[in-house]
């Protein structure tokens, strides 16, 4: 068993492969004992605090009812209402919520943030989505994949869209677990260099292939899965107007599915916008596996919480 105790979840490159399959399987029993209303007590007494900056419908429930079920409590920390929003500091939050809970899960912009909340707590600190990451959303995507395709071998996933968060985590993801990676996106809106660079490195010694191309059917061509996500995260709203027109031609509709395997699997971490990133024909069609994902943020979750606090 992977040794996660006490550990933070900053990035996927927290974990290796062998950390990533462990955890998946613990999910994978997690999903079956709630699923036949068996109940696993693993962390009882112990608290999980939520800092939410942005907004948030899965992650705060999902790492909520999570908590409860593995017999802790999670607290909704809104940024708002914590000191923070009247300027105390991250590194003095840090201190002191560490001296009551057990864990912190943060939603931050600025990757810089969480870092510095993880250099100043004593307590595991766990990535809830940063401008730059969102591993838990990366684990669920994972699960996914794995539960349709029993394996990581041989596949080929292609997101298409905004080089952001999402495609970060996914990529390295990919990378760690050996599945290729095709980013389809428009120059400009590439994943950040440091990231991709990183993830070829993963991807070298796994034998993976990492791709960023400007062109959306050379990305999804022959693959097994086809992610999308917003083309306006959470932070860009004044820029919404000009990434509606620069992402026009990068929609997951029934044209550019076309190309993928007959039977790929649509993926989107949610919330969607429905006729823009995706066409409600394909997010709503057969193929899509959209809501299995956002319920495997959970099961993912209670077993990284059990990982890292059991
Ligand atoms: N996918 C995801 O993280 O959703 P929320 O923003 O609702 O948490
Ligand atoms: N890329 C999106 C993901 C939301 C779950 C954002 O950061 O807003």
């Amino acid at each position: 068993s992977a040794n996660l105790k006490g550990k933070d979840l900053l990035t996927l490159k927290d974990l290796t492969p062998e950390d990533i399959m462990f955890l998946l399987e613990s999910a994978i029993i997690l999903k079956e004992k709630h699923e036949n209303g068996e109940i696993v007590k693993t962390l009882e007494g112990k608290t999980l605090g939520m800092i939410f900056e942005k907004s948030s419908t899965r992650t705060r429930v999902s790492f909520e009812a999570g908590m409860l079920q593995l017999g802790g409590n999670a607290l909704f920390l809104s940024s708002q209402d914590l000191q923070i929003g009247r300027g105390e500091t991250i590194g003095d939050t840090a201190q002191v919520l560490s001296q009551f809970i057990d864990a912190i899960m943060i939603r931050t912009f600025e990757h810089s943030k969480i870092e510095e909340l993880a250099e100043y707590a004593s307590i595991p600190v766990i990535n809830g989505l940063t401008d730059d990451y969102h591993p838990c959303q990366a684990l669920a995507d994972l699960l996914t994949i794995y539960e349709h395709k029993q394996t990581f071998s041989g596949l080929k996933v292609a997101y298409v869209g905004d080089g952001n968060n999402v495609a970060h985590s996914l990529m390295i993801a990919c990378a760690k677990m050996g599945v290729d990676c095709s980013i389809g996106c428009p120059s400009g809106y590439e994943p950040k260099e440091f990231v991709t660079e990183y993830a070829k490195k993963v991807a070298s010694e796994t034998g993976a292939t990492i791709t960023i191309t400007e062109n959306p059917v050379k990305a999804v061509q022959n693959a097994d899965a086809i992610y999308a996500d917003v083309w306006t995260s959470m932070g860009q709203e004044e820029e919404a107007k000009k990434r509606l027109e620069v992402f026009a031609s990068y929609q997951v509709n029934d044209e550019l599915v076309q190309h993928a395997k007959s039977d790929y699997l649509f993926l989107h971490c949610l919330p969607a916008h429905r006729e823009e990133e995706v066409t409600a024909s394909i997010i709503d069609g057969p193929n899509s596996v959209v809501f299995q994902q956002a319920g495997n943020r959970m099961h993912v979750q209670k077993a990284l919480l059990q990982a890292i606090l059991a």
